[in-house]
């Protein structure tokens, strides 16, 4: 008798939490099998397309045939032009095109592997909770271990620096955090960046901060770069990332940006795993950064649209919530007698519509849902109609 072959898997793959989305995305597949009407608010996926300026210029390099060749991981010079153009533009951030950046396929793929580069096994990662999930994993699959550090409602979802016990400190080598914030929706408080930069110093640590949602924000309320701060590129990077901002989710680009040393420990870390990013991406990538940035203020305005209707239809269901300044989600209080895992649940069964549960992104999360943005008008308020007349709260 044939024995079946088993893959024997490495035990970090094993050790791996199942991936939050791909539960949600089976659970949307098997109700839309049968026929139901599903509205997701789950995933933060910019339901509207890439701004047509892109499109084409992506088209123009996909012709040139100068771009069908391997491309590097420094970058080709207008994409690290572009990047440092937008940096010096937007924040004054002034970056060297030569060793201070690298192109990313997404910011994604940056939190997975800066772990790689940073951590031994046994080294700690502080990592923001609630955090993009990647903030936990990353330093799993890199043999090192994530430590929860808490965001704190009170300090308006900072963590508590002061609060960290000292035989952690003296293990951990990064820290992994992002204003504004997903999923909580905050912003950084005045000067969260600058007590950072003193922290990392103190106790030899390099500061990741995620910027993925740079140029989404609301109100007026315009969004720093952790390399505003004095000294922040002394010990730290910043992740930078077009999806959002100019819905390029699917094409997967980005930039890691700052402290030159990190910069090339990724670059040489990076060549060993992949061959960095069409070069034709680069030029599109490039025509967003240099272009117009109406189609970045016109999204804002839609998100805020969104924001707003959604906030005063979960208020009249008794939820509280406040508005974000920025990101593409709503990060809510559970009802009382609810785990956040109970209400998504709740509300998948009696309305068919998804949230996120807070829990997926850290013990912290515990207690609330994030509600995403990113559908059309009309299903948000449907969504929210069957919310409130199905769901019993
Ligand atoms: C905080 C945060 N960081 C990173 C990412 C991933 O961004 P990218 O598409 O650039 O990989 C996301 C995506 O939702 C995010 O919420």
């Amino acid at each position: 008798m044939t024995r079946t072959f088993e893959p024997r898997l490495s035990t970090r793959v094993q050790s791996l939490p199942p991936y939050l989305f791909a539960e949600i995305e089976r659970k949307v597949a098997a109700k839309r099998a049968a026929g139901v009407d599903i509205i997701s608010l789950g995933i933060g996926d910019p339901d509207t397309p890439t701004p047509a300026h892109i499109v084409s210029a992506m088209i123009e390099g996909v012709r040139d045939p100068h771009t069908h060749q391997y491309p590097t991981n420094r970058g080709s010079a207008e994409f690290r032009s572009a990047v440092a153009s937008y940096y010096e533009r937007r924040f004054g951030v002034t970056l060297d095109t030569d060793g201070e950046i690298v192109p990313l396929l997404g910011a994604k793929e940056g939190i997975a592997h800066i772990c790689f580069a940073l951590l031994n096994e046994g080294d700690l990662c502080l990592s923001a909770d609630p955090g993009y999930p990647v903030y936990t994993t990353g330093p799993l699959i890199a043999d090192g271990t994530a430590v929860h550090l808490p965001l704190r409602s009170e300090l308006g979802f900072q963590p508590d620096l002061d609060e960290i016990e000292p035989a952690v400190l003296a293990r951990a080598k990064m820290i992994f955090v992002s204003y504004p914030n997903n999923p909580t929706g905050a912003v950084v408080e005045d000067d969260f960046f600058a007590r950072l930069v003193a922290f990392a110093r103190a106790h030899d640590i390099v500061v990741v901060h995620d910027n993925a949602y740079a140029d989404i924000t609301f109100d007026g309320y315009v969004a720093p770069s952790f390399l505003e701060t004095p000294g922040a590129k002394e010990v730290g990077v910043e992740l930078f990332s077009l999806s959002k901002s100019y819905n390029m989710t699917g094409w997967r680009a980005g930039a890691i940006v700052g402290n030159p040393a990190v910069i090339d420990a990724y670059w040489r870390l990076k060549t060993n795993m992949d061959s960095g990013m069409f070069v034709a991406l680069q030029h599109a990538a490039a025509a967003a950064l240099n272009g117009p940035q109406e189609s970045v203020a016109e999204l804002c305005r839609l998100y805020a649209h969104r924001r707003d209707l959604l906030v005063a239809a979960l208020r009249r269901t008794g939820m509280q919530v406040a508005p974000p300044k920025g990101t593409i989600y709503l990060w809510a209080p559970v009802p009382a007698g609810h785990t956040s895992g109970s209400f998504a649940e709740l509300v998948l069964n009696e309305a068919d519509v998804i949230v996120s549960p807070g829990a997926a992104y850290g013990p912290s999360g515990e207690g609330y849902v994030r509600f995403s943005l990113t559908v059309p008008d009309d299903r948000l308020h449907e969504a929210v109609e069957r919310i409130e007349q199905r769901v019993r709260l």
